[in-house]
């Protein structure tokens, strides 16, 4: 294997679902509980906030009831071993990763536990219900919201991913369904900038063609695995 500099991860809902969250279209799945246009659109916040409010703060309440999972143990290993390779892009708004110690962590989608600021654009990191509507910290104003990225917004940081992409020696996708763009073309884009491409999933995603490989199985048995393999190449 030619040498590796650059990791680019991509993690979905599944790889927190051995931890008791639950993914968005599974069978009984977020999507089959909620409709995405009543919980996850700014229109739905702006006709009913407070079932928005509510959503995230069911969201908030499983994050912090959750325990990071052997697959995002092994990623934190992988970027202590491995320092300055490894960048975690998440789609997930959870914060397993961070809490089993990975360190350079990007949320796509947002981030459940902060909340975000619509009159002075602060990013506040919250643990509570926003349903009081709560002032702002910074600013006094009650004009709190979720901070996370709904359908038909912008996804967090899509310029350093990019960049990331194209220098990226190997990209990896854990636990996504390939549902969603951007997210969905990152395999394409990491693969035509000349970088190997793995998927490790629980079933075959709608990208599962663009990989040059896929492994089928829990994370929770896959990333552990492939994070050993990846060790002893290295070394
Ligand atoms: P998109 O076009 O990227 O995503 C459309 C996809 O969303 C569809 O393929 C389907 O998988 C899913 N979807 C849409 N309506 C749905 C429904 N009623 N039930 C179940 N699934 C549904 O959407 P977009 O508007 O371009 O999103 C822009 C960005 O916002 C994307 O990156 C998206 O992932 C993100 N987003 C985040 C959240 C969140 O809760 N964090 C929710 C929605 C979108
Ligand atoms: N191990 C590995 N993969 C798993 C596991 C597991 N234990 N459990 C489920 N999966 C896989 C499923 O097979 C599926 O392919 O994880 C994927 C989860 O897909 P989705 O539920 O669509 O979640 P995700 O891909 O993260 O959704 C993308 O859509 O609604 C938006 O913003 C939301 O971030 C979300 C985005």
């Amino acid at each position: 294997m030619a040498a590796i500099r650059n990791i680019v991860i991509l993690t979905g809902a599944g790889v927190s679902a051995e931890s008791g969250l639950e993914t968005f279209r599974a069978a009984d799945g977020l999507w089959e509980n909620h409709r995405v246009e009543d919980v996850a659109t700014p229109e739905a916040f702006a006709r009913d906030p407070e079932l928005v409010q509510r959503f995230y703060d069911m969201r908030r309440t499983a994050i912090m009831q959750a325990q990071p999972n052997p697959a995002h143990a092994a990623l934190a290993r992988l970027d202590a071993a491995w320092p300055g390779a490894l960048l975690l892009v998440t789609q997930n708004i959870d914060d397993l990763h961070e809490r089993a110690g990975a360190t350079r962590v990007l949320h796509m989608h947002g981030e459940g536990l902060s909340a975000w600021c619509t009159a002075c654009d602060a990013r506040i990191g919250w643990s509570r219900s926003l349903l009081d509507e709560p002032p702002c910290p910074s600013c006094g104003a009650t004009a709190l919201r979720p901070d996370i990225v709904w359908f038909g917004e912008m996804p967090y940081r899509m310029d350093d991913i990019f960049d990331a992409l194209r220098e990226a020696d190997l990209f990896v996708s854990i636990g996504t369904s390939g549902a969603v763009y951007p997210a969905a073309g990152f395999v394409r884009q990491a693969r035509e900038c000349g970088a190997r491409t793995l998927e490790l999933n629980l079933e075959a995603s709608q990208g599962s063609a663009w990989f040059h490989e896929t492994r089928l199985g829990p994370a929770s048995a896959l990333v552990p695995q492939w994070v050993e393999e990846i060790l002893v190449t290295r070394s």
